[in-house]
């Protein structure tokens, strides 16, 4: 069988309207508009509502994202849902997604921390370039909001909730030119959710201890984030036969823009070919890429042609990198 060119049909994103600004912050847990900003570049974020989940936000993204394909929930031929906030551990937020968009295609999540939109993508890519399927929805959802510590400060200014969705479909021209996956296991601990899976079942002690909320060693990760966006990057855009100066936007993962600032620096591409708008979402997890792709596309800075490197990096530890010409 041929191998098929796989490439982006339709996209979109969705955001729930109450924002949370550094101000609204500074009311529940000691710090300032002044520390969250300088040091990571984070004005607002948005936060879902309490009886909103992972799948709804993510059946809005999907919605927008079929439109813009021209394509019904029943063209889908699978449904992958990128998350560490699944609705609930089974069954996936995937066919709950399916059940929601009354499609009736296969669907399963995958877990792969802030990389999971681009392992998501290039998960789908396969099944597409193999002819075995022509429509499938990637969606990158999160309700992170949900299992952030509200007395941590060193965690809760920098997450929001946020769902990203992308049709992918065979295409004539252009479409993903690379992929490139990384991970290692041993610096799981630097980001992790300790408690409620089958190592630390939840119990009254892992409750109180406050163990299922996210834990995280933020310098450390920040060190590796750096290092791997530039690896990652290079890869990519090798592995697609092209070189720094042939990108023509870069779309990193939004966690800090001092991250994004570094790996723009280490590359020496000018820090304007970076699109940011964590300022508005915080980190958005596995949807901030594709909430980037979206914004950026809609801000007019993708044309047929363009092309553009994703990059992410997150638990796991894992890290991903893409090169789509649109
Ligand atoms: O998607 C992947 C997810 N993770 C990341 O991308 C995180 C990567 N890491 C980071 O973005 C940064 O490490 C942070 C923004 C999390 C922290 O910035 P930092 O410059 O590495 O600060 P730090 O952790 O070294 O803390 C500096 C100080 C500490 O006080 P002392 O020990 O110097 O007295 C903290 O207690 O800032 C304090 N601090 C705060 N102060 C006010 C930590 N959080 C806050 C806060 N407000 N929210």
């Amino acid at each position: 069988m041929p191998i098929r060119k796989v490439g982006v049909r339709g996209i979109g994103a969705y955001t729930p309207p109450k924002v949370v600004t550094n101000f609204d912050l500074e009311k529940i847990v000691e710090t300032s508009d002044e520390w969250i900003f300088t040091r990571t570049g984070i004005r607002e974020r948005r936060i879902a509502e309490p009886d909103m989940a992972t799948s709804d936000l993510s059946y809005m993204a999907s919605k927008i994202a079929l439109d813009s394909a021209n394509l019904t929930p029943g063209d889908l031929d699978l449904i992958i849902v990128a998350t560490v906030t699944p609705d609930m551990f089974f069954p996936a937020t995937a066919c709950i997604l399916q059940d929601k968009l009354g499609a009736t295609c296969p669907g399963f999540d995958l877990s792969a921390g802030c990389s999971g939109l681009i392992y998501a993508l290039s998960v789908g890519a396969q099944f597409i370039a193999n002819g075995m399927y022509d429509n499938i929805l990637v969606v990158g959802g999160e309700t992170l909001s949900k299992i952030i510590d509200w007395q941590d400060r060193s965690t809760c200014v920098l997450f929001g909730d946020a769902a990203s969705a992308v049709i992918l479909g065979p295409v004539d021209t252009g479409g993903f030119r690379s992929f490139v996956l990384g991970a290692d296991g041993g610096g799981g601990k630097l980001l992790e959710l300790p408690a409620g899976g089958s190592r630390l079942p939840a119990s009254y002690e892992t409750i109180s201890q406050r163990l299922h909320f996210i834990k995280m060693n933020g310098r450390d990760v920040f060190k590796f984030a750096v290092r791997v966006m530039e690896e990652a990057s290079l890869e990519a855009i090798d592995k697609a036969g092209l070189t720094l100066k042939d990108i023509d936007l870069f779309i990193p993962h939004q966690a800090n823009i001092r991250i994004i600032e570094s790996a723009a620096e280490r590359l020496n591409v000018p820090k304007d070919k970076f699109f940011v708008n964590l300022d508005r979402y915080g980190n958005t997890s596995s949807a901030s890429v594709g909430l980037a792709l979206y914004e950026a596309f809609w801000e007019g800075k993708i044309q047929k042609g363009s092309k553009i490197l994703m990059v992410g990096f997150g638990a796991g530890l894992t890290w991903g990198a893409c090169v789509l010409e649109w």
